[in-house]
């Protein structure tokens, strides 16, 4: 028979390993991320280093971003991955008025990787070529 002081030290107890649970569980949901579950390992890292690197806060891929910049859903069906890698270093070497900023301190890798996942994006081709004739 417990005493009304551990009954007490066992509720203390059994509250805060309740809250450290509630905790656990809310971060995990918050950081579960559909997106990168879907796609393949290399989609994914492209993914990231978009979000990482604020590509995102100009322009929309899947429905998610912004427009300020052109939709990216199928730019892979009209520049090669090659043009967006010197694009993305540098556009006002391509465009001197654009308005989108360089990212030449970027890693080179970095930006490979960015350019080759855009070469795949070809939302737009797939659903023409799917469509009936
Ligand atoms: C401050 C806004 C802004 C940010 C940040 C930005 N862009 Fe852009 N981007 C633009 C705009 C605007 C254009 C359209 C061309 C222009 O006017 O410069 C563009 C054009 C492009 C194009 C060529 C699109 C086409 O239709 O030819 C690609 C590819 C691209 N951006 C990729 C990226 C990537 C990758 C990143 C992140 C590393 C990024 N952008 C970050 C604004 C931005």
């Amino acid at each position: 028979m417990m005493t009304t002081q551990s009954q007490k030290v066992f509720f203390l107890f059994f509250a805060g390993f309740l809250g450290v649970l509630l905790t656990t569980v809310t971060i995990n949901l918050a950081f579960y991320n559909p997106v990168s579950v879907a796609a393949t390992s290399s989609d994914s890292e492209g993914y990231a280093f978009m979000k990482k690197y604020g590509c995102l806060s100009c322009h929309k891929l899947h429905g998610v971003g912004s427009t300020v910049g052109p939709v990216l859903d199928s730019i892979g069906a009209r520049r090669e991955a090659a043009w967006m890698a010197r694009w993305i270093k540098n556009p006002f070497a391509l465009k001197p008025n654009s308005r989108m900023p360089a990212f030449v301190y970027l890693p080179d890798e970095h930006i490979r990787v960015i350019a080759e996942y855009l070469s795949q994006q070809r939302a737009d081709t797939t659903a023409r070529r799917t469509k009936p004739q």
